[in-house]
């Protein structure tokens, strides 16, 4: 019992001696929001396919599989990019990563191709004919990250502030 008490009193004796430590920051972003990397990544990562022709929810469980290896869906699911064309251009960028990261995240041609119909469906469906809709949500995710950005930069500032408190003590 003695012993409980003399460490206990060390103890306060101690912290009175060391200034307050830096509090832990404390954000009321999560951690999946703070590590964004672009304002898509704070968005939706499904789609709901339900209404979808039965070939294009086929389509789409490819698409998740592949396109989720290095980045969640959000990215592509929240992005500007509709045409063809560009995703097909958006694609090839993706698969040369690929070179680098490794044969698991390798895909096939066809798979590609089945990717690609589906973007192409999916955008013109929710993208285009409900342009209303998800610019506004474009929008909105822009202006969030936006926030994310500045709060990371005071996350780092005070995690920093730590570091060197604790380097001095
Ligand atoms: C091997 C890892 C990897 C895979 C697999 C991958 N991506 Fe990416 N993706 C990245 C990286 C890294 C970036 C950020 C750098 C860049 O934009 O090139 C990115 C960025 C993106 C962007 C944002 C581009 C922009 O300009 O803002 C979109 C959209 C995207 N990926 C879609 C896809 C789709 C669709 C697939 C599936 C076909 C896919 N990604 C598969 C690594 C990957």
């Amino acid at each position: 019992m003695k012993k409980t008490i003399a460490i206990v009193s060390f103890a306060v004796i101690a912290a009175a001696c060391h200034p307050a430590p830096e509090p832990e920051p404390v954000s009321t972003f999560s951690l999946t929001q703070l590590a964004a990397q672009k304002p898509g990544d704070l968005g939706a990562d499904f789609v709901n396919v339900e209404g979808y022709p039965e070939q294009q929810q086929t389509n789409y469980r490819v698409f998740r599989l592949v396109c989720a290896q290095c980045h969640t869906l959000a990215r592509p699911i929240n992005s500007r990019v509709v045409k063809r064309d560009d995703w097909d251009r958006l694609m090839r960028r993706m698969h040369g990563k690929t070179v680098v990261y490794g044969w698991w995240t390798d895909f096939a041609a066809s798979d590609a191709k089945r990717i690609l119909d589906f973007l192409e469906y999916d955008s013109k469906v929710r993208k285009i004919e409900r342009a209303g809709e998800f610019n506004k949500t474009v929008e909105e995710l822009d202006a969030l990250f936006v926030e994310v950005q500045a709060e990371r930069k005071r996350f780092r500032a005070a995690q920093d502030r730590k570091t060197a408190a604790a380097r001095e003590q």
